[in-house]
């Protein structure tokens, strides 16, 4: 059984989830209106992403015996300067969720809820994952972004990302 803080600390990671995925469906509406659609993809596949961590905190919170409670989610930024603006504010979105994950660990490891710090693990490691993914597109949107035939070239690249859904992922 899950103790109320660590449920209630949970579902307001579900709303931070779910609040990135709309963050990233705005990115990719804002690179839909400027005629970038690979860039649109991968945002929306990031979207996608964000959802199924949603749900892998969701699922938990059941299978841990506790309530899966829903908030408001507050409206995400619309518009940005640039291509490389969105991306560095990926990259920055990125660090405060690892911020979150790193504090229901703290959580988890001060309550010595075993079964949660085993379970954020794959959080930590996606964190990561998540971070080094940001950093890496912002490089390349700084080398691309004064050269419309490389930023061309980088949104075919960015068109190619696949969103893989895991298999225990039933909505
Ligand atoms: Fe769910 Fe991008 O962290």
């Amino acid at each position: 059984m899950l103790t109320e803080k660590m449920e209630a600390a949970i579902n307001a990671q579900i709303n931070a989830e779910i609040y990135s995925s709309y963050l990233y469906m705005s990115m990719a509406t804002w690179f839909d209106a400027e005629a970038l659609p690979g860039m649109a993809h991968w945002m929306r596949v990031q979207a996608q992403e964000e959802m199924t961590h949603a749900f892998k905190f969701y699922n938990y919170i059941n299978e841990r015996g506790g309530r899966v409670v829903l908030s408001a989610i507050d409206g995400p930024a619309t518009e940005w300067d640039s291509p490389l603006a969105v991306f560095q504010a990926v990259a920055e979105h990125e660090a405060k969720v690892t911020g979150l994950i790193n504090g229901l660990m703290d959580l988890a490891l001060e309550i010595r809820d075993h079964a949660s710090s085993s379970f954020l693990q794959w959080f930590i490691d996606e964190q990561v994952e998540e971070e080094s993914s940001a950093a890496d597109t912002v490089g390349k949107m700084k080398l691309a972004q004064d050269n419309p035939s490389a930023l061309l070239m980088l949104d075919k690249d960015l068109a190619a990302r696949v969103f893989n859904p895991p298999v225990w992922l039933v909505i």
